[in-house]
């Protein structure tokens, strides 16, 4: 593998890691979202493809996953590619005491990619350092989710036709959310949006990214309350609160306390959208869910196996 482990992917997806979306440029989203196109239309055609056969995916998860474990299983399985899934770890070497980097050298000698989620922030990078194979990040702690920033983005694309010059409200507790973290800096590369961060305090955005946000120059505000920021939104992104990063203190602080319902929605513009990466707890009201501009259990979720398939197969070299 290459030494360094965050290496930008300057047009070439083939054997690179893919831990944060710092190492995307617009040429490369371009690429995958054009290369997600036609998987989608194989897809939707013919179901499957084989042009992974013979390959095998590691999905190493240390910790809970629905969607994004399960459209990794999805993507390979259409592409007739092996997986070995490795969830929950209690069944694993891990309760014996065994570290990421021996768990990584051992997966990573049986398969020809590993899937990682991971409960502290770097562990994918760490996991690289070690690995013969590419690395993708399915989420490491409180630090990025960067293939499902690329799932929203490409939802976002297909909604507007363009990624510039749209208002894009995030909504809930951004303290812990590596959707939202990595999310944001793609947006960074578009000229022209208008990046509302309303949350709870605590609860705000990491410094880090904030601090990312104003030297990329991008027009962002923070604040408390939803206020005029929903009548003007594009996009309302809302947000988990994540229990499993904070003290039960703080979550019973944050729980309940920004929920988006018919009221929300109806100072909405009929032609905004509501996302949400999932699992959504209380923080959507279900009755809005049968609202066409809810599209967290539409687009965004599907689209979630044609990007995944897109990156695997770039990574992998599979022609499509
Ligand atoms: C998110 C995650 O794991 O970061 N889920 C996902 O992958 N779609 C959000 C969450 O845990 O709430």
């Amino acid at each position: 593998m290459q030494k360094s482990t965050l290496q930008s992917i300057d047009g070439d997806f083939k054997n690179k890691n893919i831990l944060s979306s710092i190492q995307f440029s617009k040429k490369d989203i371009d690429i995958l979202f054009k290369t997600t196109n036609k998987i989608k239309k194989i897809v939707q055609k013919k179901g499957h493809s084989d042009i992974l056969k013979g390959k095998i995916i590691s999905l190493i998860f240390y910790e809970p996953s629905s969607r994004t474990f399960g459209s990794f299983v999805t993507a390979a399985q259409r592409f007739s590619a092996g997986f070995i899934p490795l969830q929950g770890m209690n069944n694993s070497s891990h309760a014996k005491g065994e570290t990421l980097q021996d768990t990584i050298k051992t997966f990573a000698s049986y398969s020809d990619l590993i899937v990682l989620r991971h409960p502290e922030e770097g562990s994918s990078e760490i996991a690289a350092g070690v690995s013969q194979v590419p690395v993708v990040n399915a989420g490491d702690g409180t630090g990025e989710h960067p293939t499902q920033a690329l799932i929203d983005l490409y939802t976002i694309k297909e909604k507007f036709g363009k990624l510039n010059g749209l208002s894009i409200v995030f909504f809930g507790e951004l303290g812990h959310y590596r959707p939202v973290n990595s999310l944001v800096k793609l947006l960074a590369l578009y000229p022209h949006n208008k990046i509302s961060l309303v949350s709870p305090d605590p609860g705000k955005i990491k410094s880090e990214i904030r601090n990312y946000l104003k030297q990329k120059k991008v027009n962002f505000v923070e604040r408390e309350e939803l206020g005029s920021a929903i009548k003007n939104a594009d996009i309302l992104y809302v947000t988990r609160v994540k229990k499993e990063f904070m003290s039960d203190s703080l979550y019973k602080k944050l729980k309940g306390k920004y929920i988006v319902d018919k009221k929300v929605l109806g100072k909405m513009k009929k032609t905004s959208i509501i996302m949400h990466p999932l699992p959504r707890i209380d923080e959507i009201d279900t009755r809005i869910d049968d609202d066409p501009r809810a599209i967290y259990f539409r687009s965004q979720i599907k689209n979630g196996i044609y990007i995944r398939m897109a990156l695997i197969a770039l990574v992998l070299g599979g022609k499509i």
